[in-house]
């Protein structure tokens, strides 16, 4: 049933933060095998989704045609193949007429299009928003939506209208992820002025969206940078950390084919995607806003909490927090006044105090200190 994909945030690998319009057949079948063999699978990111410039036009049936020189074999074969290595397959279009690379969009053949997908056999439509030609964004996104519910095959629906018309108020039941910003850029906070957000940016316009997320629903602050080499190892464990604090869907772009240790090390933390992965579904509220230092916190299944102590300064953040002085005014079930708990780092993967003493720790410069507040009888 529709309403029940995705129930916990969508994780894959998507072509489009890396590779642009370059992709190819080879391209995707070199990422199913490097996500099969390289424990991406393992660790739970599951969809392989390839991003604009597959499709070139349309045959006189009105047919949708992918790129008969970089997928000679065509998309069913392509599909056959993440699937036969466990994985999931996505593909991309677009409410306009045309897809924001000039590609042909889905207008006017959202019926015909979303058949054509579950007769190859995808599991995952990310559709966006360029050329939009004055539609009304809910209307469109929901003739899509009615199109995917109708072709037969469940669908996870990926809607990406840049968060131009707040679609958390309208987008749950009609897809299972929205765009709240747009596009992301590798870069903490970002100094150009040509478009797209930088990490602070990005998780800045997350803050009042709390309440829009839930299982089967998320807000999508984009897809990850980890490991395109824009961000130091700081900055991009600040932008992994704050991601699963939010319940962000976690789709990779990156060169998996070439993967660092760090690199493997930050996007295969299973703790990390654990706070993310959470079946309760809560996204973050930020409880303390110091200007330069943040304090978030999401409470998770069985009365646990995460907390993310956010840097975002130049300088070392020496915290000296004390647990007891502090109220999560939300998680009103973990009370830590009432109760202590162990405090594990999950980058260190050691429990570092609990929460009757003060959580003394340096951190680092555009850093983060990500924890879990466990029971103690646990
Ligand atoms: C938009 C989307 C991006 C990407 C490109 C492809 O900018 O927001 O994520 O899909 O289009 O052209």
């Amino acid at each position: 049933k529709f309403e029940e994909l995705a129930l916990t945030p969508p994780m894959g690998w998507n072509s489009w933060n890396k590779f642009g319009c370059n992709v190819s057949e080879s391209l995707i079948m070199e990422m199913a095998d490097a996500m099969a063999e390289r424990g991406m699978r393992e660790a739970g990111y599951e969809y392989l989704v390839i991003d604009d410039c597959w499709q070139v036009g349309r045959d006189s049936l009105g047919n949708i045609i992918a790129d008969p020189e970089r997928f000679p074999s065509g998309m069913k074969i392509l599909v056959d193949y993440v699937h036969s290595k466990d994985l999931k397959f996505g593909i991309y279009s677009c409410a306009g007429s045309m897809t924001c690379q000039s590609r042909p969009g889905s207008r006017g053949y959202q019926f015909q299009d979303a058949r054509t997908y579950a007769s190859w056999g995808v599991d995952y439509l990310k559709y966006d928003w360029c050329f939009d030609e004055g539609q009304k964004a809910e209307a469109a996104y929901k003739t899509m939506s009615d199109a995917l519910k109708a072709c037969g095959r469940p669908i996870v629906f990926s809607i990406c209208e840049w968060g131009e018309s707040e679609p958390w108020k309208w987008g749950k039941g009609i897809g299972h992820l929205w765009r709240t910003t747009a596009d992301i850029r590798d870069c903490y906070q970002c100094t150009f002025d040509w478009g797209g957000l930088g990490i602070l940016d990005i998780i800045d316009k997350q803050t009042d969206l709390y309440e829009f997320a839930g299982p089967g629903h998320w807000n999508d602050p984009d897809m990850l940078e980890v490991g395109n080499g824009g961000m130091t190892p700081d900055e991009n464990k600040t932008h992994f950390s704050m991601w699963a604090m939010l319940a962000a869907p976690l789709m990779a772009g990156n060169d998996l084919r070439n993967l660092d240790k760090g690199t493997a090390e930050i996007l295969m933390n299973e703790e990390v995607i654990a706070i993310d992965q959470d079946s309760d579904g809560h996204q973050a509220r930020k409880f303390m806003d110091m200007g330069e230092y943040e304090i978030w916190a999401k409470p998770l299944a069985d009365g646990e909490v995460a907390v993310c102590f956010l840097n975002r300064t130049d300088k070392v953040w020496k915290l000296d927090y004390d647990w007891k002085k502090q109220t999560m005014y939300f998680a009103t079930d973990v009370s830590i006044h009432r109760n202590v708990y162990h405090v594990k780092d999950l980058w260190e993967h050691k429990i570092i105090g609990k929460t009757n003493e003060n959580l003394v720790k340096e951190i680092p410069p555009h850093g983060s200190l990500l924890v879990r507040l466990s029971k103690l009888n646990k």
